[in-house]
């Protein structure tokens, strides 16, 4: 859906967008007419990132920039806001979830767990909070924090620092309502991204997938639709939720 003179263009923030999810978030905000900045720690792959958008047609930038870092993520959102006056979606998506903190506890030792609950969970209330003065009271401004199928489950690191991520979720948009802001979660199911596909294990993957109701393989474009959603008008009464998008892996009341 192309933007015409009459639809302001609207703007979205996307963490992590220099591939996976993030990248295919971009792709399809774009293809939408949205103007995407992609942020990515990795300041090579997220201009390539965007490069690839402007050359399919689409309106992006790519910034460096670790979502830990709160003087730069309050540049990178004044940064964001300048093509169309403000940001209006602000997709918190980028995490570890590598195999290297994917380990138990006593595997990992503290750095390695400080640095995941840095990034995973400090890292989205750090660019929430930079995002904000920018979102306030733009009509239809969302925000989608990317949790997982790990934070209903139990029994990891990753996972806790995801129940985290949906925790806030819901503190969130009870604090941003008044500025007009919704905020959700999706939790992804297995969704086998470049990352997964080079690390998992076969045998894990099967593990996984026989958890599942749905014999379906996940998809990115399975999230993608979700995010969509969840950032559309037809979400407007969808604000403090946790969409499982799982395979029904992780159902639960
Ligand atoms: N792929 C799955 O099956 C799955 C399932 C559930 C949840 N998730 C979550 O979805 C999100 C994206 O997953 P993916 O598979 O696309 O991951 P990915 O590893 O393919 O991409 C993540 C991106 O985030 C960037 N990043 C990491 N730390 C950063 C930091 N501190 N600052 C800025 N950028 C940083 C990386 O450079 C990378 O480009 C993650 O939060 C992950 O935990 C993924």
């Amino acid at each position: 859906m192309a933007t015409n003179e009459n639809t302001p263009v609207r703007t979205a923030v996307i963490t992590g967008g220099a591939r996976g999810f993030g990248k295919a978030f971009g792709d399809a905000l774009a293809r939408q007419g949205v103007h995407v900045v992609l942020v990515d720690r990795d300041s090579a792959a997220v201009e390539a990132a965007a490069a690839a958008i402007r050359a399919a047609g689409g309106s992006a930038e790519g910034l460096a920039g670790d979502v830990t870092d709160e003087t730069r993520m309050a540049e990178v959102m004044a940064q964001a806001a300048k093509a169309h006056g403000g940001i209006d979606i602000l997709i918190n998506n980028a995490g570890l979830h590598s195999d290297e903190y994917g380990q138990p506890i006593l595997k990992m030792g503290l750095a390695k767990v400080r640095r995941l609950f840095e990034v995973n969970v400090i890292g989205v209330v750090a660019c929430t909070l930079a995002a904000r003065p920018h979102m306030q009271g733009r009509a239809g401004a969302s925000m989608v924090n990317i949790s997982s199928s790990a934070a209903h489950m139990g029994g990891s690191a990753y996972g806790d620092s995801k129940l985290a991520v949906a925790g806030l979720t819901i503190t969130l948009a009870r604090e941003l309502a008044p500025d007009g802001i919704r905020v959700n979660a999706i939790s992804p199911g297995l969704i086998l991204t470049d990352t997964i596909r080079a690390e998992l294990p076969e045998a894990t993957k099967a593990r996984v997938k026989a958890m599942q109701m749905s014999q379906e393989d996940g998809e990115e474009a399975d999230i993608v639709e979700a995010m969509l959603w969840l950032t559309s008008r037809k979400a407007k009464f969808v604000t403090g939720e946790v969409l499982r998008v799982t395979g029904g892996m992780a159902a639960g009341v």
